[in-house]
This record gives C-alpha cells, structure tokens and sequence, in this order.
C-alpha cells in the first residue's frame, strides 16, 4: 500500500520516534513492505524514516546501488571526525535541496527485519543517508544541519 508522506512542519517529525519492540509483528513486516512500496512510488528518494508516514517507530529504510537495507531501532556506534557537504533532498520537503555537513564515515547498529543485529561501517552516499535518516528517527531534520 502506498502511504501518503508527511511533509514539515508537521509536528510527527519532530517527535523522537519509539523503539520497536516486536521486530518480527506482523505490523512492522507490512509496514516495512508499504514503506519500500511507497519509496518505489516516490521515484528517486534514496531513504524514508517511519515518522514520515505518520509512524513514530524507530524504522528506516535505505535504497542504494540495487540493495535495500532495512534498520529497525538504528543507532549510530561511531563517526568519524572529518565531515563532508553534500546537497541534501527530502522527501517531507519536495523540491528543497540544500548543502549539509556529515560526517564522512558512520558505524550503524540495527535489527534487520528478522530481528537479527547488523552492523553496517558506510562511507559516501550510504554514510550520508543514514545520518539523515537516523536525524529522522530522533526528530531531527537537515535544515537544522545548515
Ligand atoms: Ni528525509
């Protein structure tokens, strides 16, 4: 099912989104499956986080080079110093692009969908989308990074 995205201001992206306790429900397995439907449907957006269709759960997904990586409960284990600007979209703010320090490199904790623990190290894109998305799980959004 395609899901209507929430667009700022709405005040659901700027909750801190609730941990999931029940990786494997039947709710979060369709929520997971309407989130990848509703990305595909959106084009080229390469993350969307739970709270943006109306969720406040501690889920995102991301879509990069042909892999979909799904984070349940996402936290970020270590950063790098160094930091880089990249222009950033949105899909709760259509058309605005705007540059955004990140830091280079990220090490993520996460449940995958079947609830096991993962660990991703990224850099570049993938590094930079799970920065924004995870902001988005604690009711942070890029035009604060400005
Ligand atoms: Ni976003």
């Amino acid at each position: 099912m395609i899901l209507p995205i929430i667009t700022y201001p709405n005040e659901i992206l700027r909750q801190k989104a609730k941990k999931i306790k029940e990786p494997k429900s039947r709710e979060i397995k369709d929520l997971i499956l309407d989130m990848i439907a509703t990305m595909e449907e959106s084009g080229n957006a390469l993350g969307l986080a739970a709270p943006q269709v109306g969720q406040s759960v501690q889920l995102c997904i991301i879509k990069l080079d042909g892999k979909t990586h799904i984070l349940i409960n996402p936290k970020i284990a270590r950063k790098s110093w160094g930091k880089e600007i990249c222009e950033e979209g949105c899909l709760s703010f259509p058309g605005k692009f705007i540059p955004v320090k990140r830091h280079k490199k990220v090490t993520v904790k996460a449940l995958d969908k079947k609830g096991e623990k993962i660990e991703i190290k990224a850099e570049g894109l993938l590094s930079r989308a799970l920065q924004h998305e995870i902001d988005h799980l604690n009711g942070m959004l890029f035009i604060d990074k400005k």
